[in-house]
């Protein structure tokens, strides 16, 4: 594709961020905006200086000439509004978690089949810099097989807009599972190397929330922590924690580290925030080595640069709506396992 690519933002919670970036980046530009919430939608409107501001994402789509949307709605939204957009033959960038399950997120792949056009999940950790730098080390074999792994993200305290769409399962599908879990299990997957999930037993709590949403008579109808272990079928485990309340240390703690032959890599958080560092083990003539990643000292693409990029280039993104499906399976599986008190073994279809 020559020229601009025309980008329509629907919801202006964290779409205000990707809409600066799309009309901060060369080759795109944001052609309008789309929330239920007139505040938000005047604001972020005045601050782009983006005229067409709709109420419904249909009349966007609608009456505003443009070649893709991001979807950034509350979860029950992305399956429905990616739908509609692909279905008007525009390209999609939804965020994640891709959808509210499993049968969803293949409805959206199929749907990009049938339009042929672009559908990315907004991935956002593998793009950070440092976790480029990690996947390189992997794919160049320095860690070896990948057989076992640890990917993490628990809060201290920190339920996302406590009451509203976040802690209604209706609405998100999920608690921290689906919040923050998905982040660092696509992250360990696409490390990892894609391997395919075949079974997954998990557990499922609400305590130190629900203790709290009746103290402030607020809503709360998923859980606070959920955590499981997950086979694939190439022999390798990957266990999973994500918490949105845990009585931790640290106001946040993220980490995936993953083991391999020859060595292991890992990404966590400082200080018990947003700041990052990537780590490498290596053992080498009988020997561990421990490598911390200094900087980065290529540029690589953002999110939103791969999208436009795969966009032009007529090609699938690097997180595709099959990373978003087998990530999916897992949260399904997690939550069904919890739920029954049993393992869930996956059929054989992907
Ligand atoms: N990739 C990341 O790191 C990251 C970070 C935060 C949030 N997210 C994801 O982004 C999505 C939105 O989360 P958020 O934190 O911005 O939530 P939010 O509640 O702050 O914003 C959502 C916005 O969508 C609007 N909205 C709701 N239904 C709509 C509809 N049908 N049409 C148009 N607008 C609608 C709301 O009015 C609101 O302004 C979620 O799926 C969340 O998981 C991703």
């Amino acid at each position: 594709m020559s020229g601009t690519i025309r980008v329509g933002v629907i919801g202006l919670g964290m779409g205000a961020g990707h809409a600066e970036q799309f009309n901060r980046l060369p080759g795109s530009t944001v052609a309008a905006l789309a929330d239920l919430n007139r505040d938000r939608l005047a604001a972020v409107g005045k601050k782009l200086g983006v005229a067409e501001q709709f109420t419904s994402a249909l009349k966007m789509m609608d009456k505003v000439p443009m070649d893709a949307v991001v979807v950034a709605t509350p979860n029950k939204f992305h399956a429905p509004l990616t739908i509609a957009a692909l279905e008007r033959g525009l390209h999609v960038f939804c965020e994640k978690p891709m959808a509210m399950n499993l049968a969803e997120a293949r409805a959206m792949k199929a749907a990009a089949a049938r339009a042929r056009r672009r559908l990315m999940i907004n991935f956002s950790y593998r793009f950070l810099p440092m976790s480029m730098a990690l996947k390189q080390q992997v794919d160049a074999g320095v860690v070896g097989p990948i057989y076992f792994g640890r990917t993490v993200w628990h809060r201290q305290r920190g339920m996302p807009g406590f009451g509203g769409w976040f802690g209604d399962r209706k609405l998100s599908g999920g608690g921290p599972l689906i919040d923050l879990g998905v982040h660092r299990i696509d992250l360990a997957l696409w490390l990892m190397g894609r391997p395919e999930p075949i079974s997954v037993s998990g557990s499922s709590y609400n305590v130190i929330a629900k203790r709290i949403a009746a103290e402030q008579k607020k809503l709360f109808t998923v859980e606070d922590l959920a955590c499981g272990i997950v086979k694939f079928a190439n022999g390798a485990t990957l266990v999973v924690e994500a918490s949105w309340a845990l009585n931790i240390q640290d106001p946040e703690h993220m980490i995936t580290s993953l083991y391999g032959e020859k060595g292991a890599i890992t990404q966590k958080n400082l200080g018990g925030g947003y700041h990052y560092q990537a780590e490498l083990v290596t053992e080498e003539q009988g020997c561990i080595f421990t490598k911390t990643l200094a900087q980065s000292t290529r540029k690589t693409p953002s999110s939103q640069e791969e999208f436009l990029a795969c966009i032009r280039e007529k090609r699938e993104p690097s997180a595709s709506a099959d990373d978003g499906i087998r990530v999916q399976k897992i949260l399904d599986g997690l939550y069904a396992s919890a739920r029954r008190g049993r393992e869930i073994v996956f059929a054989k279809r992907s």
